[in-house]
C-alpha cells in the first residue's frame, strides 16, 4: 500500500486571484501575486488503500480534523484525485486523512494549503514524479490559491493556458504579516460560488479584469526593485478593488464586516503615526497586515484589542515529510 504525508501554508494574495478564464481548468482571468506564511499549516496523508466499497461503487475516503467528510468537500477532493489517477494512469481509490490548523473557509486560505498539501502527498502517493512547477499546476486545479502554496515564498501565478499557468518564486525584500481573526467560521459563500456570481452579476468585473493586469506588473517591478512601500500601497489597494468588485454582485456579497473595516482604519492609524502597515483581506471577514519583519510584534500588539493576532513572517514551500517526521510538528 502507497502512502505519503505532506505539508503546506496557506498564502495571502498581495495582488489577488479573483475570476476564472476557464474554470475546466481552472485558468484565472489574471495573474496574482502572494506571500506565504509560515503559520497555519496543513498536514495531510494519502494512502492508496482502495478507499471505501469495492469495483465500481468504491469511492475515495476523506477525514478533515478528526471528521469524515460526506459533502461537497468530499466530491472536490474525489475529482481532484480523479485528474492524479489519469496522470498515473491508476484506478486505485484512496484515503485522505488531513488536518488543517488554519480555519477551514474563513477567508485564511484553506483552500490554499489544503489543496496544496492534497498535490504534494497525492502526486507521491501515485509514484507520480513532478517538477515543482508541474505540481504547482496539478494544485490549481483542486483550487487556485493552491497555485502559489506549492513554492511558498514570494509568488506570482501565471495566467495562461494550462501549460503556462503556474506559480514561481520572485525575489521580494523582507516582509512579514500579522493576521488578525475576526470570526474563525465558515464564510456563508465559498470564494467558488462567489467569483462565479461576480462575474456573472457584478458591473465593475471587467474593471477588475484590466485593472488587476496591470497591478500584478507593477507589484512585480514593486518587489524586483524591494520597494516595501509600494508593495504595501499596491496590496491595499488591490484589495479594496477586489471587495469593491464583489459587492457589486447581485445579491451582493460582502465579506468585511464592521469589525474588519476597524482594523483597515487602525492600520491607516498606525501609517500616521509612522509605522508602515498596509491591510489586505481575503474572502472572508479576517485582515492581514503586511508589515516589515522589525515591526510585526509592535503591529500585532497595537491590533491585539481588535481580533486574535498571530504574527508570520514568510513560509516554506509545500513538502512530503520524511517518515521520521510523520507526527511531529512540521515547522
Ligand atoms: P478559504 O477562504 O478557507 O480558502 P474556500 O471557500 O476557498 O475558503 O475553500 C474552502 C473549501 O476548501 C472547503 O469547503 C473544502 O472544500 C476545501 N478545503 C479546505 N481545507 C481542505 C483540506 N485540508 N483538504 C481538502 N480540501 C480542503
Ligand atoms: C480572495 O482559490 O479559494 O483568496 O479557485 O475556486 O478554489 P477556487 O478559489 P480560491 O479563491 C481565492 C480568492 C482570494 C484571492 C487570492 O487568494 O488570490
Ligand atoms: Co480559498
Amino acid at each position: 500500500m502507497l502512502n505519503a504525508t505532506a505539508v503546506a501554508h496557506p498564502n495571502i494574495a498581495l495582488v489577488k486571484y479573483w475570476g476564472k478564464a476557464d474554470a475546466q481548468l481552472a485558468l484565472p482571468a489574471t495573474g496574482s501575486v502572494s506571500m506565504g506564511l509560515d503559520v497555519f499549516p496543513t498536514t495531510t496523508t494519502v494512502t492508496v488503500d482502495g478507499g471505501s466499497g469495492d469495483g465500481q461503487e468504491a469511492r475515495d475516503r476523506f477525514t478533515l480534523n478528526g471528521h469524515v467528510v460526506d459533502d461537497g468537500a468530499l466530491v472536490r477532493v474525489q475529482q481532484f484525485l480523479d485528474l492524479v489517477r489519469e496522470l498515473a494512469g491508476s484506478s486505485e481509490r484512496a484515503s485522505v486523512v488531513s488536518e488543517n490548523t488554519v480555519p477551514t473557509g474563513a477567508g485564511l486560505a484553506s483552500s490554499a494549503s489544503g489543496f496544496a498539501a492534497l498535490a504534494t502527498a497525492a502526486a507521491a502517493a501515485y509514484g507520480l514524479d513532478l517538477s515543482p512547477r508541474d505540481l504547482s499546476r496539478l494544485a490549481r486545479r483542486g483550487s487556485g490559491s493552491a497555485t502559489r502554496s506549492i513554492p511558498g515564498g514570494v509568488a506570482v501565478w501565471h495566467a495562461g493556458d494550462d501549460q503556462g499557468s503556474f506559480a514561481e518564486p520572485i525575489p521580494a525584500p523582507p516582509m512579514a504579516m500579522v493576521v488578525v481573526t475576526i470570526d474563525a467560521g465558515p464564510k456563508p459563500i465559498g470564494s467558488r460560488e462567489a467569483m462565479r456570481r461576480t462575474i456573472a452579476t457584478s458591473p465593475f468585473y471587467p474593471a477588475w479584469v484590466t485593472s488587476t493586469t496591470e497591478t500584478v506588473g507593477d507589484m512585480l517591478t514593486a518587489c524586483a526593485a524591494g520597494d516595501f512601500t509600494r508593495i504595501g500601497e499596491i496590496t491595499e489597494s488591490n484589495a479594496l478593488r477586489m471587495h469593491a468588485t464583489i459587492e457589486g454582485a447581485f445579491p451582493p456579497i460582502r465579506y468585511l464586516n464592521a469589525r474588519s473595516v476597524a482594523v483597515f482604519d487602525a492600520v491607516a492609524e498606525l501609517r500616521a503615526g509612522g509605522t508602515e502597515a498596509y491591510a489586505t483581506a481575503d474572502a472572508g471577514p479576517n485582515v492581514v497586515v503586511l508589515t516589515k519583519p522589525e515591526d510585526r510584534s509592535a503591529v500585532a500588539g497595537a491590533l491585539a484589542s481588535l481580533g486574535d493576532v498571530i504574527e508570520s513572517g514568510t513560509g516554506p514551500a509545500a513538502r512530503v515529510l520524511r517518515s521520521e517526521e510523520i507526527g511531529s510538528n512540521p515547522d
